[in-house]
């Protein structure tokens, strides 16, 4: 039997896969069964508040999860399904409640990945799946990355290389009359808008997120990162750890350049394995670099930020 079909198995029967996307990895469970979900939020040691993205092969397996997909929605998911877009859109009475943590709306994509593609049609099941991490830790862009920090929690690990976007997928929500970002991510902002114009974009509170990854901590590294902010000079201290785009000024004791040509989707692919090196060098301080805020640069910065902030005590 192959890996695949033994996962699927898995699924059907309501255990947890760690399988890849195109983003990140994902914790997988059969979504249509609270009490496999529920073992999502366990497994992760989540707050049952955070919702979770449902998995689809195909547009019509996404059909009986909603009431209907407004016209700018099929616009961006005949674009770009699969790929790295999620759509929040209010939910069908299918979807337990478990999955959107009681709110009336469900998040919903295509990855854009053959594994994962492979596992949701083999268990014939819409597949829940946060990013396989512990929460409020560093998303995994490597089946090894898994097996680290969640292996003993999973019924099993779908390896299928290290992930080609390498951050989450980008969140439009289409419950109000205008679409919302809700979170920046693998497809940029300027690509959405070039397909269905002017999106708003949520600036929500940090206490009640619509979505975690709206918390103001978050994607925290355990070594304190601190941001340089733009035109100084960065105060290295003690063992000090660099993560930019290019190369930085001397001093650094251990170096990550994200993208030495500056490419910003280079960058978004190395951008959590980069972040896990940095916080395995035992360092005193990570001192960080805000790349440019266009295209997939929001996503890194909106990552940065979070994975910054400190609360205020
Ligand atoms: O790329 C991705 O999106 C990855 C891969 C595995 O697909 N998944 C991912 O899941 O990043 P997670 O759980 O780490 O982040 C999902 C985000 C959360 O911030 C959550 O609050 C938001 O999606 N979300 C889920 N359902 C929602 C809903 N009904 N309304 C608003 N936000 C929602
Ligand atoms: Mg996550």
């Amino acid at each position: 039997m192959s890996d695949i079909q033994k996962a699927a198995g898995i699924i059907q029967e309501g255990g947890l896969v760690a399988f890849p996307t195109e983003t990140v990895y994902g914790l997988g469970a059969d979504a249509l069964n609270p009490y496999a979900v529920a073992a999502i939020f366990e497994a992760k040691n989540r707050p049952t508040f955070d919702p979770l993205i449902v998995h689809v092969a195909d547009i019509r397996q996404a059909e009986i999860l909603v009431h209907r997909f407004p016209e700018k929605a099929l616009k961006l998911i005949e674009k770009f399904w699969p790929g790295p877009l999620t759509i929040v859109l209010p939910k069908s009475s299918l979807v337990p409640d478990i999955v959107t943590s009681s709110l009336p709306n469900v998040a919903i994509r295509v990855p854009n990945h053959p594994m994962a593609l492979e596992l949701i049609r083999k268990s014939g099941r819409p597949i829940a799946a946060p990013s396989a991490n512990p929460f409020g830790q560093v998303s995994p862009t490597t089946a090894e990355h898994v097996r680290k920090s969640l292996g003993n929690k999973v019924n099993m690990v779908l390896d299928g290389g290290p992930c080609q976007v390498g951050v989450e997928s980008t969140i439009i929500s289409f419950v109000e009359k205008e679409p919302v970002l809700l979170r920046p991510g693998g497809l940029s902002l300027e690509e959405i808008e070039f397909i269905i114009g002017k999106v708003l974009i949520f600036k929500g509170s940090s206490d009640k997120p619509m979505a975690p990854g709206q918390l103001l901590q978050h994607y925290s590294p355990r070594t304190p990162l601190r941001l340089i902010p733009t035109g100084e000079i960065p105060a290295t201290q003690g063992k000090s750890g660099w993560l930019g785009l290019q190369n930085p000024p001397s001093g650094f004791a251990v170096v990550e350049v994200l993208s030495q040509k500056g490419d910003l989707k280079e960058a978004a692919a190395n951008f959590f394995a980069a972040m896990r090196r940095l916080d395995e060098k035992n360092l005193d301080l990570i001192l960080a670099q805000p790349v440019p805020d266009q295209g997939l640069g929001r996503a890194i910065n909106d990552r940065l930020y979070r994975a910054s902030y400190k609360p205020q005590k």
